[in-house]
């Protein structure tokens, strides 16, 4: 987790953009477009560049879960004021997305269940539900009966279970396309299949990106490449971002829209399921850590089934309508990177690991609102770049352990 020895050098006012400056954008993932569109709704000029399809990236595998509550783990209480942030942000973010855009986003706010089948699974549970508690979340302890209630196929013999009400889902599908049509609707320019191939920097401060033998000149420079960000041979060395791809695999089932196995979204040891409002059932997800290896195999299909039988028995009926393998954009600290690199006119929107799609909205808010008056939101202070510095992350250990 970042350590409090930031200090968020975005707090210049170099990094704000004047009024016909124009930025440019490397990905259009959920956070570059996201970005993109707030910076066009301001009267921004604004090109994003994808070397591939708009949302095809880890925005495309995602499944959604906007789990600021259930998924947060010991350490990470710095990173819990963002996400909740975020996620209260979700409720208005979707209803203005599908006014801009005219896209459905799919969300469903029916809640998280996270299920204990052994009593083992339910002694660590209540550990992980008292912290949680601690932490101020709103959460719900419930014994298997009432757990059932909710969700009638659930095995017999649950132990216990822990309910979120404000941890919702989105499509995240939609929630890339809507991005994409808001922010061509809001007079965007999007280059899909133009793969950024260099910066442009003069006098040390970064004035656009290169595709091939292409300049496209620009105030300033958002990285938001995703997974791919730490790879980028371009970027110089002091702005090079910590990130590496993490595999997950994930299997799309098919249940019957008219009577769904699960309405809410549910964890349970090793799994999460995601059910969305057409009968598809997401099941979720490997973590790995090889690399871009794009392979489905035979033990994360099998890992993933086998876990999601043992809460939900009845999905072994249900057929397989897809396997998706995505790349989780990892940093060093598993914590989003956010904020003006040491490189000026460039800055990073990346490292969202395993919360990039709840995070959507704070970081289009945080980086438009950086670029636009070169204020850093509150609670994306400790999410700098300046973290990952030579000498921080050591001040911030020694910081830690005083
Ligand atoms: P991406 O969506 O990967 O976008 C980056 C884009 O940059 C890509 O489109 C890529 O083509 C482009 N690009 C790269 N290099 C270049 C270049 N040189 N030039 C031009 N374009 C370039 N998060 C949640 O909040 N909830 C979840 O339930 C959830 N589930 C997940 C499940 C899985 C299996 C995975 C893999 C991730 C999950 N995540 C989840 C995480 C979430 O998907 C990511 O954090 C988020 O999508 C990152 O968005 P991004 O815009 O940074 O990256
Ligand atoms: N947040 C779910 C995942 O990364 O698999």
């Amino acid at each position: 987790m970042p350590g409090q020895t930031s200090n968020n050098r975005s707090k210049s006012s170099s990094v704000a953009v004047p009024g016909a400056g124009r930025v440019a954008v490397v990905g259009a993932g959920v956070c570059g477009l996201g970005i993109a569109w707030r910076l066009a709704q301001a009267g921004r000029a604004v090109e994003v560049f994808d070397k591939g399809e708009a949302g095809r990236g880890a925005t495309w595998a995602a499944a959604g879960m906007l789990a600021a509550g259930v998924e947060t783990e010991p350490g990470e209480e710095a990173l819990l004021a963002l996400t909740l942030a975020s996620r209260a942000m979700w409720p208005n973010f979707v209803r203005e997305l599908e006014a801009a855009s005219g896209i459905d986003l799919g969300y469903r706010d029916e809640g998280t269940l996270v299920v204990a089948p052994t009593r083992d699974d339910a002694e660590q549970l209540r550990f992980t539900y008292e912290y949680q508690r601690g932490l101020g979340l709103d959460l719900q302890w419930l014994n298997g009966a009432e757990a059932r209630r909710r969700e009638p196929h659930l095995r017999a013999g649950i132990a216990g279970a822990v309910f979120s009400a404000a941890d919702h889902q989105v499509d995240n599908r939609q929630l890339g396309l809507a991005l994409k049509a808001a922010f061509l609707r809001a007079g965007g320019v999007l280059h899909e299949h133009c793969e950024v191939t260099g910066l442009d920097i003069e006098a040390g401060r970064a004035r656009g990106v290169r595709v091939g033998e292409e300049h496209h000149g620009a105030e300033a420079v958002v990285l938001a490449a995703g997974p791919w960000t730490g790879n980028l041979a371009w970027v110089p060395e002091a702005a090079r971002a910590p990130v590496r791809p993490v595999k997950g695999q994930v299997l799309t089932l098919g249940m019957d829209p008219a009577a769904p196995l699960l309405t809410h979204v549910l964890w349970a040891p090793k799994i999460y399921l995601v059910p969305r409002r057409d009968g598809r059932l997401l099941v979720g997800a490997t973590v790995e850590e090889k690399g871009f290896d794009e392979t489905l195999t035979a033990g994360g299909v099998y890992e993933l089934l086998d876990a999601a039988w043992r809460p939900l028995p009845a999905i072994e009926e249900l057929p397989i309508l897809e396997t998706c393998v995505g790349f989780r954009p990892t940093s060093r600290d598993d914590a989003p990177i956010l904020g003006a690199s040491a490189v000026e006119g460039l800055i990073l929107a990346t490292g969202h690991h395993r919360n990039g799609i709840l995070l959507a909205p704070v970081t289009a808010e945080a980086i438009s609102r950086l670029l636009l008056s070169g204020e850093t939101m509150p609670e994306a202070r400790d999410f700098g770049p300046d973290r990952f510095e030579r000498g921080a992350e050591r001040r911030a250990g020694l910081a830690a352990v005083q």
